[in-house]
């Protein structure tokens, strides 16, 4: 099969591979689209280092095919199989969806929902997954901030935030105004012309790395503060700090901050299937890319042109 093929962090081209073999409790999916976000520019550099330290390979990337997020059609279903059959169409994550077919564990897949093309299925699990478990908890009537509400996590974040029925403002740079105002935030604030004012019950913070005193102060006394991430941190923790900072910090603030580890999940993936085929959210593709481009639709969200998902077809 044709894969982007990665035997060491930092480097990757397209070549050829063995089909693998679908283990127990696994299928073999034809690929039809695979999502990129930042996690894929993160596990093809091997950076920040910490990420080599928490189980993605020391030396080199454990999967020798980059690209978790997915969507596709199982081929075959391995030992022990009872939730897929050859023929259904899912989406969910893998270990390496940038090839023609790729395993993927049944605990990360959930049927495609119906009414959306593949490549849009594919922009879907982790960024709308993420986003979703930041959520948790919001109130209709509550007031959201979410910060980088022109990328991946964030373009979810303010239609999830919206489907709840909070008030959302929505912060980006200029490029990414139109996109944010389309997805339904009532306010939306330019950074790059002023920043934004006012108290949130919850700020969802994907990307400007704030300082937590300034997050702070744009919460209410009890809202909470969702870090999930921002790309201004060093190469050997990527600005992982400021979330044990802010784990130090909670015993003595009345805000609660919640450093987000999100999981990948088939239930959390069924819940956004279900929001999807309702239309309370719609996966935003600004572009898709070949498989013989993969690397530089990855190269494209790194830069930050994008607005909203990048996906990779297949
Ligand atoms: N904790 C977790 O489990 C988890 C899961 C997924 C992702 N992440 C991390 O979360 C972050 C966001 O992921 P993503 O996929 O959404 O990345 P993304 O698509 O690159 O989106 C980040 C957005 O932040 C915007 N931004 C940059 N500086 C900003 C500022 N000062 N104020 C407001 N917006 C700003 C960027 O564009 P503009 O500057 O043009 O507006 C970009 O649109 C990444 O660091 C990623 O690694 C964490």
């Amino acid at each position: 099969m044709k894969a982007v093929v990665q035997r060491r962090y930092g480097s990757a081209v397209l070549g050829e591979l063995d089909v693998p073999v679908p283990g127990q409790g696994e299928v073999l999916l034809e690929v039809r689209a695979a999502g990129v976000d930042m996690g894929t520019w993160h596990l093809l550099t091997g950076k920040p280092y910490l990420i080599r330290v928490i189980g993605f390979g020391f030396r080199g990337p454990k999967s020798p095919v980059p690209g978790r997020d997915v969507s596709g059609v199982v081929a075959a279903v391995g030992p022990g199989v009872t939730e897929f059959a050859p023929g259904d169409e899912v989406f969910g994550t893998c270990g390496g969806s940038f090839a023609e077919y790729a395993v993927a564990p049944v605990a990360r897949l959930a049927r495609k929902p119906a009414g959306i093309s593949f490549a849009e299925a594919a922009a879907v699990p982790i960024s709308g997954g993420t986003a979703l478990q930041g959520l948790r908890g919001v109130q209709a009537g509550q007031r959201v901030l979410v910060l980088g509400a022109g990328g991946g996590v964030g373009s979810y974040g303010v239609q999830i935030a919206k489907a709840l029925g909070a008030h959302v403002t929505g912060v980006c740079s200029t490029s990414k105004v139109e996109l944010v105002r389309s997805l339904g935030a009532d306010e939306v604030v330019d950074y790059t012309v002023a920043d934004f004012t006012g108290t949130y019950d919850l700020i969802l913070s994907c990307g400007g790395e704030r300082p937590l005193s300034r997050l702070r102060r744009a919460s209410t006394p009890r809202g909470r503060i969702v870090l999930v991430g921002a790309e201004t941190g060093g190469s050997v923790t990527g600005g992982f700090e400021r979330s044990l900072a802010s784990v130090a910090l909670n015993p003595f603030v009345s805000q609660k901050f919640v450093p987000l580890m999100s999981t990948e999940r088939a239930d959390v993936f069924d819940e956004l299937r279900v929001l999807i085929e309702a239309g309370r959210i719609k996966p935003p593709v600004d572009r898709t890319f070949p498989l013989s481009e993969a690397l530089d639709a990855i190269d494209y969200v790194y830069t930050r042109r994008s607005r909203g998902k990048v996906v990779v077809t297949i």
